[in-house]
């Protein structure tokens, strides 16, 4: 085994050979393993995630990837932060394995499978990034099927992709144990993302609205509002505290997606938010 235990405090595994050596150890010894998927550049939000796998498994591995197959051409692939060392001195004490494969260990010459899934991929972020949920699935089922953890452990700020992978999860029969952890907000409620590093402190003063308009606009819906009517309002006020661009402020079914054709909640909703400011797209999501 050829794990890089020089670099940072913990070890980690840059292969998929390697890896895979490093669990069937601990699958040796009887122990259970959790995997946390992330891109890097860890925050609290990531850290909770950590900290929920610890809870259900003997073993967490973390998997630290730019994916570049789930941004388009127009996205912020190049400039995404990549801070491996601040991150691996985040997870110290945390985390029992780092996985940062490159891409070419990946997605090796001639690799050409794609997993695409219809329904729940295609209004909202698929709507406006219609490539970007078959390079997270198609990453997602390579590192679930690298590592094979007994459970993995997803965050409900993406809470599409949340929805998406539990999709292919359960249609693939994958067998893994599927777990979304809670969004992690900073001291306004702004949704804590990595993305939230780009912001200016003016962007980023209104970026904390975002959330409470989110949240007023779930509470009107829930009062009785129509969901066409709550949303008109509450598009035209992420406008007015400073984004330059609404994608979408959705109410949907929770677990598909779907729209309510009764302009009402019809079971458990979501209420869902793409809006851009500056250069910077954050999302946010929430129950109603
Ligand atoms: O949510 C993310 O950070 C990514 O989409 C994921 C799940 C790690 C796949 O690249």
């Amino acid at each position: 085994m050829t794990l890089d235990t020089t670099s940072y405090k913990i070890p980690v595994a840059r292969s998929a050979a390697d890896l895979r050596e490093a669990v069937a150890a601990w699958r040796k010894e009887g122990l259970s393993i959790a995997l946390v998927p992330t891109m890097g550049a860890l925050h609290e939000g990531h850290l909770s995630l950590v900290d929920l796998a610890r809870t259900k498994a003997d073993r967490v591995v973390v998997s630290i990837f730019v994916n570049p197959t789930q941004f388009a051409p127009n996205e912020d692939f190049s400039a995404y932060p990549r801070t491996e060392a601040a991150d691996a001195a985040r997870l110290e004490g945390k985390a029992d394995l780092i996985f940062a494969p490159d891409a070419a260990d990946m997605y090796p010459e001639g690799f050409s499978t794609t997993i695409s899934l219809s329904g729940v991929t295609e209004p909202l972020e698929g709507a406006f990034r219609p490539t970007h949920f078959a390079g997270v699935a198609t990453v997602v089922a390579k590192l679930i099927l690298r590592a094979m953890p007994d459970i993995a452990i997803f965050g409900e700020k993406d809470w599409q992709q949340l929805m998406v992978i539990r999709r292919m999860v359960a249609d693939l029969d994958i067998p893994v144990e599927f777990l979304g952890g809670p969004i992690m907000r900073e001291a306004d409620g702004l949704a804590m993302s990595s993305r939230n590093a780009y912001l200016s402190p003016e962007e980023r003063k209104a970026a904390g609205q975002l959330n409470v308009i989110l949240r007023e606009t779930a509470v009107s819906v829930a009062k009785g509002m129509p969901i066409s009517e709550a949303t008109a309002e509450g598009s035209k006020r992420i406008l007015a505290v400073g984004f330059d661009k609404l994608d979408y402020l959705e109410i949907r079914d929770a677990a598909s997606l779907a729209a309510f054709p009764d302009n009402k909640p019809a079971g458990p909703a979501r209420i869902l938010v793409a809006a851009k400011i500056g250069r910077t797209r954050l999302i946010d999501n929430m129950p109603v």
